[in-house]
């Protein structure tokens, strides 16, 4: 039995907002506000599986946001098989007792696939956040892009980030009158925390020289990286460092026990790469704010780069984000260690190619994207269409 009071459920919905994640937490969180700023609408609950622990906390704090329920599922080094599981078992018995109108899950994780599933056995509609993200491949990213083309499967109500992502799920045959676009919501979470304060000297960058030179900000956690992908990455940086003295690299290392042994084997020695802690969001966006160049395989960093106007490089073989580099903002560099050296090398000492990948222009969103999610949700819970008009839709600025 879960502990939560249930107000009545009439003319109210109730949504229940279901994160697992670093990523989740972050994007839901400007989505969990939204809905609250609309009480006579929504009793928004919010569900955490605790896929992650540590990281997942981490963000809920920042973002003054506390779990209804908290499931506390991660486990050391857990299996997808097992932790896909373990949510989908639990989530069952929540889905029960909660008995939401609506089920908010947002991205590609074993949680957002497995929580799907459990609410379309038990007939609960599903929303998607994030949804139509494609690369093409079932493998890469893996198990991401099987998580979120299974996911598409379940859902009632599509909110696609960008007109790419809605054009996706169109040539899935999914029913038009069901796909929004919204723009994507870590922006929302960005302009958020960009209003506030920030003070170096309170967080675990204190110390480090960062002023002394160009500073590069590396993360890269991939399941298919790990191994030989992620020991080029991290041959690069050291290669990087030698070449260009004025670089100091920061990489906050993920928890992931896999990502943790190969990179602090290879990198924890090197000088002027400095390993940390995963750190907080609002520390992180304020130290990418202060970087010269990105590197990474995360998802959303590659749409937090071009809204902070820096130029990006994507450790990865394809992306589900192609909007960034169709737009220029990014390249897609792969996992060879001469090509990472190469391309970092050039925007390092090529003044143009760097500013030709600098634009004000944001493919991914212009910090609405929860507004627009809570009015089409609205909608949708009145039977309304079209659940948001083109002109309420997110439409890119020209570049
Ligand atoms: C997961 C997601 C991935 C997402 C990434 C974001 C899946 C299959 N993968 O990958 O899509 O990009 O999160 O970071 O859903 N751990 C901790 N503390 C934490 C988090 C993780 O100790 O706060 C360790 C645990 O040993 C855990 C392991 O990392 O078992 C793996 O976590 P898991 O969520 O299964 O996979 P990720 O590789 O983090
Ligand atoms: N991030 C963070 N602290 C860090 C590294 C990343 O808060 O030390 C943020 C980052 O800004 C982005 C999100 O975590 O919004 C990405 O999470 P991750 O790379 O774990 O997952 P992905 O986006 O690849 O699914």
């Amino acid at each position: 039995m879960v502990n939560v009071t249930l107000a009545p459920r009439s003319p109210r919905k109730r949504v229940a907002v279901v994160m697992g994640t670093r990523p989740e937490a972050i994007k839901m969180a400007p989505v969990v506000h939204a809905l609250r700023r609309h009480p006579d609408l929504f009793q928004t609950l919010v569900v955490a599986t605790a896929q992650h622990r540590q990281m997942l906390d981490q963000v809920m704090a920042i973002f003054r946001i506390a779990p209804d329920v908290d499931l506390d599922l991660m486990q050391p080094d857990q299996s997808l098989s097992e932790l896909a599981a373990r949510v989908l078992k639990t989530m069952d018995a929540t889905l029960r007792d909660l008995q939401p109108d609506l089920l908010l899950v947002q991205g590609d994780t074993t949680t957002v696939l497995a929580t799907a599933l459990a609410a379309f056995h038990l007939g609960v509609p599903v929303g998607h956040v994030e949804a139509g993200l494609r690369s093409h491949d079932l493998r890469n990213p893996f198990p991401e892009e099987m998580n979120r083309r299974l996911t598409s499967v379940l859902t009632a109500v599509h909110l696609a980030p960008t007109p790419l992502a809605a054009e996706e799920l169109k040539q899935e045959r999914i029913d038009p009158s069901r796909i929004v676009v919204t723009g994507n919501t870590v922006v929302d979470a960005l302009h958020e925390l960009l209003r506030e304060p920030f003070d170096i000297d309170a967080t675990p960058l204190a110390g480090l020289p960062l002023d002394r030179g160009r500073l590069l900000v590396v993360t890269s956690h991939r399941r298919e990286s790990w191994g030989r992908d992620l020991e080029n990455t991290c041959l690069a940086l050291r290669d990087l460092v030698g070449r260009f003295a004025d670089l100091q690299v920061v990489y906050p290392v993920h928890l992931n026990p896999n990502v943790r042994r190969t990179v602090i084997e290879m990198l924890g020695d090197a000088g002027r790469i400095h390993l940390t802690e995963p750190l907080d969001y609002f520390t992180f966006v304020n130290l990418m704010r202060r970087s010269h160049l990105i590197l990474t395989d995360s998802g959303g960093v590659q749409e937090e780069a071009p809204t902070l106007g820096k130029p990006l490089l994507v450790l990865r073989k394809l992306t589900e984000r192609p909007e960034a580099f169709q737009a220029g903002l990014s390249r897609v560099v792969g996992n060879s260690r001469e090509t990472i050296v190469a391309e970092a090398s050039r925007l390092l000492e090529d003044p143009h190619a760097y500013r030709s990948m600098v634009s004000a222009a944001n493919p991914f969103g212009d910090g609405r994207a929860s507004e627009r999610i809570v009015l089409a949700l609205g909608r949708w819970a009145a039977s309304q269409t079209p659940l948001l008009t083109a002109d309420e839709e997110f439409r890119p600025a020209a570049a």
